[in-house]
């Protein structure tokens, strides 16, 4: 019998998601806004037979940011230009639920699922920085639960909106002038709490359906979202156990809402450094911590706590109380990093290095790397991985020394299954509602 396939995401991150990467001597210091770079990304991730190429984004920036966040492409337009130079790879961006509006955002996604050819997922988030209510116009930033009431009604009406039209609405005849059939298109009507829209979209469904939705956010309020209405959950973990946990978590949360856990991929976020021997990866991994400052290391802290200045505090001291701070933001990041200072003793010093430059787990050999990852995977950790290659070679190294490692070892394709995202990872179309209401009514 076939194994059981891994799903596979790479995030293009330009200049590095640690605080130091862009003075890595491999590193293109412009990497966040050069369109060379993510194409050979995007290009090299496509030749390893990955999945998707995944963006991440923020909405509020300080001088204290790190240096990607600083200047960087927005997701669904540097989406749209890797659309047209990759013929089978998802391309999945983050966008706000809290600071957009759904027409826009459903269509924007749509419009990036036919310029594709059906390759479009929209990673779902709330936006934890209460700066971005100052770039929005907004008095205040929404409270972590709104946050997530706002999104579950905002996915609600994508949804519907990205059903306006059933699939054999446009009839497009030259001969009798129809472009379209009427019954065929419908109006949302939407009026609830946070959202009023009428509709129909002005774009049809694409070869997929609807783009592929993804959700980020580990909360109970995260988890719920995701049970209720994600194709595929982006998340965190440390150990497999708790990689596993989570897995049965969301898939129990799935059920509870009537669907099979097979409609929803979970697909934790990795980091990984390959070396031609252990110790050269671990090496790999010193030279980065070396570029990080601890300056740098707090104010890279900082962040997830609505900025707080940590240098108040002695650096060799345990880690302050906090109370409350950053529940309203990185709710499961920074109850993580409370939980955890308390429970291993850290001092402030400590907590910052750990969060600035995590050690990966995924770190040695081809080999070793490749055994880590189907032990995880095997072990129920995840329906695949979202790898976050650490150093600015390291998606490059992936793709040549361990993926095929994983192909060898039968858990990962040779070829693509399909040209549209939904194809290659295993998730059905779902159907037009109105015209499986029709089929109800003709077949009662
Ligand atoms: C793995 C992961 C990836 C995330 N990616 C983004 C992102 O790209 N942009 C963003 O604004 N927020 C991102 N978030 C933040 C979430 O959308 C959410 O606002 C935050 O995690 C707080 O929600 P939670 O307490 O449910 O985790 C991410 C969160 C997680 C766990």
């Amino acid at each position: 019998m076939a194994k059981k396939q891994l799903r596979l995401g790479a995030i293009i991150h330009g200049v590095g998601g640690n605080v130091g990467g862009w003075r890595h001597p491999d590193a293109i210091t412009d990497a966040s806004v050069n369109f060379g770079f993510y194409k050979q990304q995007a290009q090299k991730a496509e030749q390893g037979k990955f999945d998707f190429v995944f963006i991440a984004d923020g909405l509020y920036i300080t001088e204290k940011s790190i240096p990607h966040f600083l200047n960087r492409f927005e997701p669904v337009t540097i989406l749209s230009a890797l659309g047209a130079v990759t013929s089978n790879i998802g391309l999945v961006g983050t966008l706000s639920t809290s600071y957009s509006e759904p027409f826009t955002v459903s269509r924007q996604f749509a419009s990036l699922d036919h310029i594709s050819g059906g390759r479009a997922g929209w990673n779902v988030v709330t936006s934890p920085l209460e700066g971005s209510a100052k770039n929005y116009s907004r008095t205040s930033h929404p409270t972590h639960a709104e946050r997530y009431r706002i999104a579950e009604e905002y996915l609600e009406v994508a949804r519907g909106l990205w059903d306006s039209w059933e699939d054999d609405a446009f009839v497009r005849d030259k001969a009798s002038g129809v472009f379209f059939d009427p019954s065929k298109m419908h109006r949302l009507n939407h009026e609830g709490e946070h959202f009023s829209v009428q509709g129909p979209l002005n774009i049809a469904r694409s070869k997929q359906g609807h783009p592929v939705v993804f959700q980020a956010g580990s909360s109970e309020a995260g988890r719920n979202l995701a049970a209720k209405s994600a194709d595929a959950v982006f998340t965190h973990y440390d150990t497999v156990e708790e990689g596993a946990a989570f897995v049965q978590d969301v898939k129990q949360r799935a059920a509870a809402y009537g669907r099979s856990p097979d409609e929803i991929l979970i697909l934790p976020g990795i980091g990984t450094i390959i070396g031609r021997t252990q110790e050269e990866a671990e090496q790999k991994y010193e030279q980065l911590t070396e570029l990080v400052t601890i300056d740098k290391a707090l104010d890279y802290l900082g962040r997830f706590f609505e900025h707080f200045d940590f240098s108040q505090f002695p650096l060799d001291e345990p880690f302050p109380e906090l109370g409350d701070l950053g529940s309203n933001s990185f709710q499961s990041g920074t109850d993580k990093i409370k939980r955890e200072a308390k429970e291993l003793g850290l001092t402030l010093r400590q907590v910052a290095l750990r969060s600035a430059t995590p050690k990966p787990r995924y770190i040695g050999t081809p080999e070793t790397v490749a055994d880590l990852i189907q032990a995880d995977f095997e072990a129920g950790a995840g329906d695949g991985f979202i790898i976050h290659a650490t150093t600015p070679t390291g998606l490059d190294e992936f793709v040549d020394q361990v993926i095929p490692i994983l192909q060898e070892r039968g858990i990962f394709r040779t070829e693509y299954e399909s040209d549209t995202l939904r194809g290659n990872l295993g998730l059905a179309i779902p159907e037009n509602r109105y015209t499986a209401a029709r089929k109800v009514q003709v077949h009662g």
